[in-house]
C-alpha cells in the first residue's frame, strides 16, 4: 500500500437552509462515488452551520480531492486543522460517512451552539473519535441528529 495522509479540515456552511437536506444528500453521494475509487475513506460532520471532515488515502489522491473541496461554493471559511502522514486508517469502512451532529452538542459549557473554530487539532480529533465510532458494518449513513 501506498502512502497514506489524514486531512482533517472545518469550513462554514454557506447553503440556505430549506436547501440544506438536499444538499447534504448530493455532497454525500459524489463524495461515496469519488472516494471509493481514490481508495479514500473518512467522515463528514455536520453541525449547526459547521462541516468538519477527514479524508485520509494516499497522499496524492487526498490533495486532488482536497482542491476540488476548497474550491467548492457550498461551504467557505475553509480552516485546515490536521495534515499527516498515516500507518492505518481510522475509518476504512466508509468512503464518507456523514454524520449529522447532534444540535445540542456543545464542546464545552460556554458555547450556545457548535463552534469548532477555536478548537485544536487534538481536541477536533477527540470529537470525531466520540461522534463517529465505527460500527464495524462498512454502512455509509446519515446518523438522525
Ligand atoms: C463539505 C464538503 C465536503 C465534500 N467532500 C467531498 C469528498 O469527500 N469527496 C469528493 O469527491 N467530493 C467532495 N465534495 C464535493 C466536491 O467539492 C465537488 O463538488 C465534487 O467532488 C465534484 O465532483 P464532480 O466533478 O464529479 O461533479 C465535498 C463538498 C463539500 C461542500
Amino acid at each position: 500500500m501506498g502512502l497514506l495522509i489524514r486531512v482533517v479540515y472545518l469550513s462554514e456552511v454557506n447553503i440556505a437552509s430549506g436547501d440544506l437536506l438536499p444538499q447534504l444528500r448530493a455532497i454525500h453521494d459524489v463524495s461515496t462515488h469519488h472516494n471509493r475509487e481514490a481508495d479514500i475513506s473518512g467522515v463528514l460532520l455536520f453541525s449547526h452551520r459547521f462541516f468538519v471532515q477527514l479524508l485520509e488515502g494516499p497522499r496524492l489522491r487526498v490533495t486532488e480531492t482536497l482542491g476540488r473541496i476548497l474550491a467548492d461554493h457550498r461551504h467557505d471559511n475553509i480552516r485546515l486543522c490536521l495534515a499527516r502522514e498515516v500507518h492505518a486508517r481510522m475509518f476504512r469502512s466508509w468512503s464518507m460517512r456523514l454524520v449529522n451532529g447532534d444540535p445540542n452538542f456543545r464542546l464545552n459549557d460556554t458555547q450556545r451552539t457548535f463552534d469548532p473554530s477555536l478548537a485544536t487539532a487534538d481536541e477536533i480529533m477527540e470529537m470525531i473519535e466520540r461522534g463517529c465510532v465505527p460500527d464495524g458494518q462498512g454502512r455509509t449513513l446519515v446518523a438522525a441528529g
